[in-house]
């Protein structure tokens, strides 16, 4: 009697450990296994941002209390994600907003290597209102991106990080 009890015990088990093994197999071959977290799948990479002209008030003040929105600035990438890298450059419309697609040769995998910043303020610097660049977020010596969330664009699934908000600082005569 004990030895069919033992023997059914060996069969359960088996039949246990069998299914296990199967529906593994099926889930590790079906194409809509979502990513695992910590096997991130490799996206591209999107930029964005803000750059403003800040206010004579706080002038080399790191705020931007009182700051407008800078149109016209010019805002370089630049990567070491392979020996030649990837840079890129992109301006800011009226809003003070910045957007880039990188090419496809950067992926997430290589985010890290990027730096973003501002290199001429546009109009305003012309006009000799907003001239110098504010280190505010690692301005003068590039700041690193910070991914804020997934998004689709022309079918390929990109990662949209943001840097900034970059600032020059106003020229003030009082
Ligand atoms: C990329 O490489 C250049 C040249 O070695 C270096 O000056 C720069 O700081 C590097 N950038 C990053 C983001 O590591
Ligand atoms: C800004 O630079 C500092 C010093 O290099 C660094 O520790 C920090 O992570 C940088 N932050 C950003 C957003 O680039």
């Amino acid at each position: 009697m004990g030895l069919v009890i033992k023997a059914l015990k060996y069969l359960l088990l088996l039949q246990i450990s069998l299914t296990f093994i199967y529906t593994n197999e099926i889930s590790s071959a079906s194409p809509v296994t979502p990513p695992s977290p910590t096997k991130m799948s490799r996206k591209l990479v999107a930029v964005q941002g803000m750059v403003y002209c800040k206010s004579c008030k706080y002038s080399g003040i790191d705020t931007l209390l009182g700051a407008s929105p800078l149109q016209g600035a010019t805002v370089k990438m630049a990567c070491n994600n392979t020996k030649k890298g990837v840079t890129m450059e992109t301006k800011t419309d009226k809003n003070g907003y910045f957007f880039m697609l990188a090419p496809k040769k950067l992926t997430t995998y290589a985010f890290h290597t990027c730096r973003a910043w501002p290199t001429k303020p546009g109009p305003a610097g012309a006009k000799g209102t907003c001239t110098v660049l504010s280190q505010l977020n690692n301005g003068t010596t590039g700041a690193m991106l910070k991914p804020s969330k997934s998004v689709k664009i022309n079918e390929h699934d990109y990662v949209l990080f943001s840097v900034g908000p970059f600032a020059f600082e106003p020229t003030c005569t009082s």
